[in-house]
């Protein structure tokens, strides 16, 4: 079963000095006397910055160790139980600073966002995925927003809802009652068929196995990836495990090249290839621009919705009650008839169901920032490059916004109980200007998913199975999850 707890066991953190301070529900004023006292005792200015309470050892010897600080999310979560609302530490010489307050995140995210560029960690996945969306910065960035943004209109969108529905039948028409399933695979199978008809006019067929195994053999090794220094001079060296990476790079390379060309010789279909390749020449792209482009689209827009399905199959599993509601819910909306687009306002339990798996297992469970000038926040300040931290995974499950956390309700995503909540408390699709282009194709494609296939099956978790998420790039379940089919007959 999974292992709900969010303090961090006391054996995963080495011999570390901690500074201990207490938690507040505000987010930093200079009249706050509990923050006053937090600060007097954790806080030492360096030089003319001054920094909140946090750990007081650098973590390099355990990252250099381990190539891996403790388990993240057990880390963010001891940082927000002991330090309550903002943190500090140091990786070397880099400051680090973990924000765990709707109102900070919102400063970074939105007010202050221009002083901000992705950080380290996702500068780093650019050695193998290319300088996309999701690791661009500044003009380079903002040119290929502007550029994708129509396809990822609100009109738009709805003219891919059919094609969803055919690829949900056609999956639940293979589905076999009582067989046994690894639903994660499933899920990926299926997204990343929908990412590439969708937005690049392509049937991947029984490409999508081979693609999707390449995105494992990269995520394999995804920490010395992004943690261990001079990496770009290690993944020339023969015959280690990195190499294993390259080559699956290459492979999803090649793919995006395949595609990039059979487009070039074919008219404009107005999908999002077409939007980029008529930019190219205006932007002054290359032809490693483009494919970085769209390795990042097939990425983002597959592997995340894969894991916000499967991590609900499995709450299907656990909670009898929610899935009946959400069948008695597809059944009155739309009887024995396969679900369209008009359908969705009809369909609200059903993405309420969503909305509370992606808030226990947000698939993108932290993001991260690093300062292009010094800044402020609240009473405390930074210098240029510090390495801003924030986790969905912890803010989620934060008992002053959510009451007993870890119990899986779909009500708290009645828009009542949303109003009810500060922004910044739920945010599976970040927010800000860099907020996810694909956030309603995501709904959209999420709704009608479930809907068509929980009108013909409901899942039963395999029992004996390790389950167990895993903080990598996204929050993929570490051994996948094995459901039995079980039909409605
Ligand atoms: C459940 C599904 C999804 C989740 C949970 C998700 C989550 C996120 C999050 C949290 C970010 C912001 C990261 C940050 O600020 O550091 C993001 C950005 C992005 N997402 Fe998604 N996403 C999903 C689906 C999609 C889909 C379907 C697409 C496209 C087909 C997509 C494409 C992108 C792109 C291109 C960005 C970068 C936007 C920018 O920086 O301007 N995502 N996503």
């Amino acid at each position: 079963m999974v292992n709900e707890q969010t303090k961090i066991p006391l054996k995963l953190l080495p011999a570390w000095r901690i500074c201990r301070g207490s938690m507040s529900t505000q987010p930093t004023t200079a009249t706050d006397p509990e923050r006053t006292a937090h600060r007097n005792r954790g806080s030492e200015p360096e030089g003319r910055y001054r920094f909140p309470p946090g750990l007081d050892v650098n973590l390099l010897w355990y990252a250099l160790r381990r190539f891996l600080p403790v388990d993240p999310i057990a880390l963010f979560s001891h940082l927000g139980n002991t330090y309550g609302d903002i943190a500090h530490y140091k990786l070397a010489h880099r400051h680090i600073v973990y924000l765990n307050h709707p109102e900070y995140i919102r400063e970074v995210l939105v007010v202050q966002h221009a002083n901000f560029i992705k950080e380290r960690v996702q500068q780093r996945s650019k050695i193998l995925l290319g300088n996309g969306m999701i690791t661009a910065d500044g003009d380079t960035h903002w040119g290929q927003r502007r550029v994708a943004q129509p396809a990822f209109h609100r009109q738009r969108i709805a003219t891919h809802a059919g094609e969803i529905v055919r690829r949900a039948v056609e999956l639940r028409e293979q589905w076999q009652p009582d067989s046994e399933v690894d639903i994660y695979r499933e899920m990926m199978h299926y997204s990343l068929g929908v990412v590439g008809s969708a937005f690049f006019g392509r049937d991947l067929g029984e490409e999508v196995v081979a693609l999707n195994s390449a995105v494992s053999d990269i995520m394999d090794v995804y920490h010395p990836l992004v943690l261990l220094p001079g990496i770009r001079t290690l993944l020339k060296i023969p015959f280690t495990p990195l190499r294993k990476a390259i080559r699956a790079r290459d492979a999803i390379h090649a793919m995006a090249d395949r595609l990039i060309d059979q487009h070039r010789l074919q008219d404009d279909n107005g999908d999002l290839l077409s939007m980029m390749l008529n930019a190219e020449r205006q932007m002054q792209w290359s032809d490693e621009d483009l494919r970085g482009q769209v390795v990042t689209i097939f990425l983002a827009g597959y592997e995340t919705m894969a894991i916000a399905l499967t991590w609900t199959w499995y709450f299907l599993s656990q909670n009898p009650d929610v899935e009946a509601r959400m069948h008695a819910e597809i059944q009155e909306a739309l009887g024995d008839r396969v679900p369209v687009y008009e359908d969705l306002p009809r369909l609200q339990y059903t993405e309420m169901v969503l909305a509370e798996s992606m808030r226990l297992y947000p698939p993108a469970w932290a993001m991260g920032r690093e300062a292009v000038r010094d800044f402020a926040l609240g009473e405390w300040s930074f210098p240029a490059g510090t390495t801003v931290l924030m986790s969905q995974y912890v803010m989620h499950r934060d008992p002053r916004y959510f009451d007993d956390p870890l119990k899986f309700v779909p009500e708290r995503h009645t828009p009542e109980a949303r109003a009810g909540r500060p922004r910044g408390t739920y945010l599976p699709f970040g927010m800000g200007p860099r907020q996810c282009i694909g956030e309603s194709f995501a709904w959209m494609e999420g709704v009608l998913t479930l809907a068509t296939l929980v009108q013909r099956f409901r899942v039963e978790l395999v029992p004996g199975q390790r389950i167990e998420p895993q903080p990598l790039f996204t929050l993929r379940p570490k051994y996948g999850i094995c459901m039995t089919l079980k039909s409605r007959g």
